[in-house]
């Protein structure tokens, strides 16, 4: 096992009804809150009358921060920052998913910070010397474990960069994460969170140091529960079981303690993140496309882990497979459970079909030097146009 440091700051209420029973409290002494949040689904399904409520109870000033898109963008986060900066508020209190989450995480940044926080934070690492707007979440939509890390991944759309960065200091205060709030989200973003939990546990797992340690055993477990769980809650969306074992691989899956001791790979999230920004395709379903086609590239530089992979998280028996059988079984049960869960598995499907673009993105992809094998631009183009057809 690699050595590492760990901690992580967020506190975490969990289960039904904690919003109604401690956001008054953890609001404290906070005058003017900052109430974040997505399209409008919080406005249709009850969620934004029970916060604002129980603001305005505790006598808040509640300003409004609306219209955080999926993916979202730079120019966003510095409409949020002035917003906080004129309005006073001293509180951030983001309610949504990932991507309201993240957006919040810098504003929360910005709204301390005079200089430009893309070219000082995202573009390059910077150094958190200063103590960000506080923010709280509250989780709607469960998937991208940001409720309890210190990631934000932004879109600067005039660069054409879709790209996270991880700082400790961007952690929420709390997180509030009630799995009945998720019962309204839609089957196809269920799902695509639920994969996108996946994708996160398995770009962790197909990682080195492959030799015996708590955190390979931690995530097969995961894997299991995630695969197990949205088959539950497919077939019944108020499975609160479902829901909540969701919900909660979900943090676990990004709240560090996974990858603690190994490298981490997230090439998969490198390219995906670069096709996102182009096309401005949906997160989880980027990933469901590629995953297959980048294990099939590299599965032969981490064949024994692949293997176990097979055996251990899809239960395929070896019979009298080789080891490379083996591999590419438990590849071929993950891409069976892509089609499954009704998840795309083409770029076509997410109308991404022209291959000049393609090579451009291939070209201008970050690359990971944490997984079994580092790609050169070549290779990603290669996966990408493996999954045109
Ligand atoms: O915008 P509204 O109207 O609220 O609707 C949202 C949105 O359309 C809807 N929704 C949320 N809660 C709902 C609901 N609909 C009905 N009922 C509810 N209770 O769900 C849709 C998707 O929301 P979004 O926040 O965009 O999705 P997600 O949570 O998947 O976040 C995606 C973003 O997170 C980033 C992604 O790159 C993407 O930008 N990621 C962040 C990570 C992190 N910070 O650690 C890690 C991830 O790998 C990921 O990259
Ligand atoms: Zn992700």
């Amino acid at each position: 096992m690699n050595n590492f440091i760990f901690q992580n700051s967020t506190k975490v209420y969990f289960g039904q009804g904690c919003v109604k029973e401690y956001l008054s409290c953890l609001a404290g002494k906070a005058e003017t809150v900052m109430l974040a949040y997505g399209g409008g689904s919080i406005k249709k399904n009850g969620i934004y009358d029970e916060v604002s409520g129980i603001l305005k109870k505790a006598g808040k000033n509640i300003v409004d921060f609306s219209g955080i898109m999926s993916n979202p963008t730079y120019a966003k986060v510095k409409e949020g920052a002035r917003l906080a900066k004129e309005s006073g508020a001293d509180m951030i209190l983001a309610v949504g998913g990932g991507s309201v989450m993240d957006c919040c995480k810098a504003v929360s940044l910005a709204a301390r910070y005079d200089g430009d926080i893309w070219d000082d934070f995202w573009a390059r690492p910077g150094v958190i010397n200063f103590e960000p707007l506080p923010l709280g979440v509250i989780v709607t939509v469960s998937g991208t474990g940001s409720e309890c890390n210190g990631g934000a991944v932004i879109t600067h759309e005039e660069k054409k960069i879709k790209t996270g960065r991880d700082y400790p200091k961007l952690n929420p205060r709390f997180a509030l994460m009630d799995p009945a709030y998720t019962y309204s989200v839609p089957e196809k973003q269920m799902v695509s969170g639920g994969f996108d939990t996946l994708s996160h546990i398995m770009e962790t797992y197909f990682s080195e140091p492959d030799d015996d340690n708590v955190s390979d055993d931690i995530m097969e477990a995961l894997m299991k529960s995630v695969i197990r769980n949205l088959r539950a809650a497919v077939k019944n969306p108020a499975d609160y079981t479902a829901r909540s074992n969701l919900m909660w691989a979900s943090t676990m899956a990004e709240n560090r303690v996974i990858k603690m001791g190994k490298r981490c790979d997230f090439q998969c999230h490198n390219m995906e993140h670069q096709l996102g920004a182009y096309t401005d395709c949906n997160h989880d379903c980027g990933l469901a496309v590629l995953h297959p086609a980048y294990y099939r590239c590299i599965y032969k530089y981490g064949l024994s882990k692949f293997a176990r992979f097979a055996e251990n998280v899809w239960g395929i028996a070896r019979g009298g497979r080789s080891d490379d059988e083996l591999a590419s079984a438990g590849i071929d049960a993950l891409a069976d459970f892509i089609k499954e869960i009704g998840l795309p598995s083409t770029l076509g499907e997410l109308g991404i079909t022209d291959k000049k673009l393609l090579k451009e993105i291939a070209e201008t992809c970050a690359v990971s030097a944490g997984g079994y094998k580092r790609l050169n631009a070549k290779e990603i183009y290669n996966i990408f146009i493996s999954c045109l057809k």
